[in-house]
């Protein structure tokens, strides 16, 4: 591993969910493993008065609850301590950025950091426009060695015109070399693996084209519902706040060419060619090919649920959609004519994401099936969470008489590597940045080209309140339209288990 320049990470919002929940806990997993470099210091930014003390006090907290390595090695945990430190300013005041400066000055002194800075900002997103400027009004924008360096976390905007504003905003202070846009699901270790699969085994690459391949579905389906995110969920929908990044990411990195090599460049190329070639949606398809949803209240293993119009701080006549499920065509040589189905949701059975290669069937059919094998043809599973791991549903030879075939599972998954620790998104993501490795993060046209796709879906709903919204009871795999979206006589979207290897309507949820 290249060597992780020493560095300073100034997390702004560093009083919130996020530094505690995922953040923190990352960061001391990664000290855990040596993986840190050996003069660092953090330094949380954020409104709310708090002292050093206080800040080590509730990381430590959120460390003890949420990372993996548990921190009752006392020496450990006092020494990671000593790296956190605390700074309360009002970001939203330029004036208030001298003193950020002048502890930078004294935390580089105190811990050799050499001025390399990182900065985070896990704020709301009408801050990502007056942070960087601030910044830059100190001078804190320009360093050396690739640095200073700024991690922005979603959303990016809320539509492709205010995508592009932001990105404008930020190159005006930052380069895009200098920006990483965070999509926690390139940071898990399955959604890695999709490269490894693909680029790494020869079975796979010859038949991963339009020739053998018949269609391809990704689901990514949540059971819970909006929790307290109400506020913010009702103005974004399943659409932005999934489609548009993570599940158009997976379709990326599934329907990519191969790249000349494993770097940012190179891979963010193919995935852009990818999004510049899925076909813009028509009209008649925004109306037919797009199901829009939304959660209604239900009784699911005895607990009432609430409908998503009851949730707090929503509209209770809202008609943002909690699920989504649509067809898409990639217009090149390897995907002509193969549709990929995407879906999610929230309320949904339970919480799992998937992509599921469909191959085609033989071209004759000469054994009777009692599974409807002979009319599906092969999948592959690529589970990215929960029981994370491989399945190929391949035909066998029920033992006996005839010639009867049946499907059965060839499954991989990541739990039988005992001796593995696999990290955590943020983990891998947080590592990347600071060896100045951008690989896994958002390249700024890659982001305007996916808006691209989504916005005529947003602008036709807007300008068509009444196109269909259709209710689903929580707790099911969201209408029935959408299971009307995938083309062929018996075909189906795949209804997951928790299980990898389990399917159906009938299995443990
Ligand atoms: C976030 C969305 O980006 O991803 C959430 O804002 C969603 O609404 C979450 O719950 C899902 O992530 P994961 O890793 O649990 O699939």
């Amino acid at each position: 591993m290249a060597k992780i320049e020493d560095q300073a990470l100034v997390i702004f919002g560093a009083s919130g969910d996020l530094t505690y929940r995922k953040l923190m806990p990352a960061l001391f997993d990664l000290f855990m493993q040596d993986l840190l470099p050996e003069n660092f210091a953090i330094l949380g930014v954020s409104r709310t008065e708090l002292s050093d003390e206080a800040f080590r006090e509730k990381m430590n907290d959120g460390i003890s609850q949420f990372a993996y390595f548990k921190n009752n090695n006392k020496d450990k945990l006092a020494s990671f301590d000593q790296r956190l430190h605390y700074l309360s300013i009002d970001t939203k005041d330029a004036a208030d950025y001298g003193q950020l400066k002048n502890r930078l000055t004294e935390l580089d002194a105190a811990h050799k950091t050499g001025g390399n800075y990182l900065f985070y900002l896990s704020t709301p997103p009408s801050l990502y426009g007056l942070i960087p400027e601030f910044l830059a009004q100190q001078g804190l924008n320009k360093g050396k060695k690739g640095f200073p360096r700024l991690i922005i976390e979603k959303p990016f905007g809320e539509d492709v015109y205010s995508a592009f504003n932001l990105n404008k905003m930020l190159q005006q202070h930052f380069s895009e070399e200098q920006l990483y846009r965070i999509d926690h699901y390139l940071g898990k270790e399955t959604v890695q693996n999709l490269l490894v699969t693909r680029f790494s085994n020869g079975i796979y690459e010859p038949l991963w084209n339009r020739n053998y391949i018949q269609r391809v579905e990704i689901t990514a389906a949540e059971s819970l519902g909006v929790e307290n995110r109400g506020g913010y969920y009702d103005h974004s929908g399943a659409l932005r706040d999934m489609v548009q990044n993570h599940l158009l990411q997976l379709v990326a990195l599934v329907a990519m060419e191969p790249p000349t090599e494993i770097s940012a460049a190179a891979i963010r190329n193919e995935k852009m060619k990818v999004f510049q070639s899925l076909r813009p949606l028509k009209e008649e398809e925004l109306f037919n090919s797009v199901i829009r949803g939304q959660y209604l209240a239900s009784n699911v293993r005895g607990r009432h649920l609430l409908g998503y119009r009851e949730e707090i701080e929503v509209d209770p006549n809202s008609r943002t959609e909690t699920f989504v499920a649509l067809k898409c065509n990639i217009d090149n040589w390897r995907w002509g004519g193969v549709p990929f189905y995407i879906r999610t949701g929230k309320r949904m059975p339970t919480r799992v994401s998937e992509i599921v290669i469909h191959f085609r069937p033989t071209p004759q059919k000469l054994f009777v099936s009692n599974s409807d094998f002979c009319n599906t043809g092969n999948q592959l599973v690529l589970r990215i969470h929960p029981d994370e791991g491989i399945l190929l549903k391949t035909g066998m030879k029920v033992p006996g008489a005839g010639f009867e075939v049946k499907t059965v599972n060839m499954d991989f998954h990541y739990k039988d590597l005992q001796e593995t620790y696999v990290p955590s998104a943020y983990e891998r993501l947080l590592l990347d940045c600071m060896m100045g490795d951008a690989t896994l993060y958002t390249r700024g046209d890659g982001l305007e080209a996916a808006w691209c796709f989504v916005q005529p879906i947003l602008d036709f709903w807007k300008h068509n309140p009444n196109a269909p919204l259709y209710g689903y009871p929580a707790g099911t795999w969201g209408p029935e339209n959408a299971d009307k979206l995938i083309e062929g006589e018996n075909q189906q979207w795949r209804y997951p288990c928790k299980n990898l290897a389990d399917d159906g309507i009938y299995c443990e949820l």
